[in-house]
């Protein structure tokens, strides 16, 4: 760790108060001029530092800049005892796409996390982009390892867990409520705030998954305007007394809780609890041909249940639904 990264990580894990710069010095084992420099530097990266000549530094109670020592503050006491590596980008392509450029060339541990405050190419399912704007999203990838004997069940769900831990961190520790439109969207206030990308790395030889990168992008914080066209399907939480670091160390806290610790049954309830689709009439389309039904339940899988009009059943496990009368139609 450098000079600043240093000074910024004290600076985190002391939010609530003001330090002197000479405490920081002797508790940091570096000169005050040091300090003085650092926190310049730290200035000039974005991050906004209060300073008082008694009392000392401060970070901005409004600064929401994100970083490896804000979010890695704010994780579970489990995930603080694992001391989990969080890697942080101020702009990078995508992270997902980073994450498998670096299990190409290094050994990751699992549950590393790569975090960027911008993408400049984010990716979302079906080839589509996401829009990744700077200072105002959380764009994360987490990779996962099979466990010891590996089978395919290990990273069962895992999708529908990410899906949970978010809308469960954003109605945990925001003033908002957020339900899951299935397959794995969350949804505030009627809008996409948050989609979720999946990505398997396999051994085609012996039918393996090697590991899993599931990348999480969330609009935080984002101007309508940067929506463009897609401004009457996407918000953003716009929550009120929360830091993007704080929302982000939960759902990765969150996610690691729900996929090592829960029962398929418990997050199959968290799943239906949170949906916004369930007793609602849902369109479908399947080989050109329109169904129209009331969603009525997931299987084990996570797999929706549709009561078709005619009161035949249908198992859905993919794909785009439409809420009847919702402006998704
Ligand atoms: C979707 O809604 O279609 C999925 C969007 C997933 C976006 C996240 S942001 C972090 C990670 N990196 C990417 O390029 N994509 C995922």
């Amino acid at each position: 760790m450098n000079t600043k990264e240093k000074i910024l990580k004290f600076l985190e894990e002391n939010r609530d108060d003001f330090i002197s710069g000479e405490d920081m010095a002797k508790k940091l084992n570096i000169s005050r001029t040091a300090i003085w420099k650092g926190v310049n530097s730290l200035r000039d990266q974005g991050f906004v530092i209060n300073s008082s000549t008694n009392k000392g530094y401060q970070i901005d109670k409004d600064c929401d800049k994100i970083s490896e020592f804000g979010i890695k503050h704010n994780l579970s006491d489990e995930l603080k005892k694992k001391d989990i590596d969080v890697i942080y980008y101020d702009s990078i392509d995508s992270t997902n796409t980073e994450m498998k450029r670096r299990l190409y060339s290094e050994k990751l541990n699992n549950y590393t996390v790569i975090v960027a405050d911008e993408q400049t190419g984010g990716r979302g399912r079906r080839g589509r982009d996401f829009l990744s704007p700077k200072g105002s999203g959380i764009y994360f990838s987490i990779v996962l390892f099979p466990e010891d004997n590996f089978d395919m069940s290990s990273f069962d769900l895992v999708t529908v867990r990410a899906a949970v831990a978010v809308a469960k961190s954003i109605n945990e520790i925001t003033d908002k409520e957020a339900k899951i439109k299935w397959v794995n969207d969350v949804f505030v206030d009627g809008k996409k705030v948050c989609g979720i990308l999946s990505e398997a790395d396999s051994d085609f030889e012996n039918m393996h998954i090697k590991s899993i990168i599931v990348g999480i992008g969330i609009n935080f914080s984002t101007k309508e305007e940067n929506f463009g066209e897609l401004k009457n399907k996407a918000g953003s939480i716009n929550p009120k007394g929360v830091l993007r670091s704080e929302l982000c160390a939960k759902i990765i806290s969150n996610f690691y809780d729900i996929y090592y610790h829960q029962s398929k049954e418990s997050v199959l309830d968290y799943y239906t609890k949170y949906s916004n689709v369930i007793n609602q009439e849902v369109e479908f389309e399947l080989n050109s041909k329109k169904y129209n039904g009331i969603a009525e339940s997931f299987d084990e899988k996570g797999n929706l249940i549709v009561k078709l009009d005619d009161s035949s059943e249908m198992t859905l496990s993919s794909g785009e639904i439409s809420i009847r009368g919702d402006f998704y139609r």
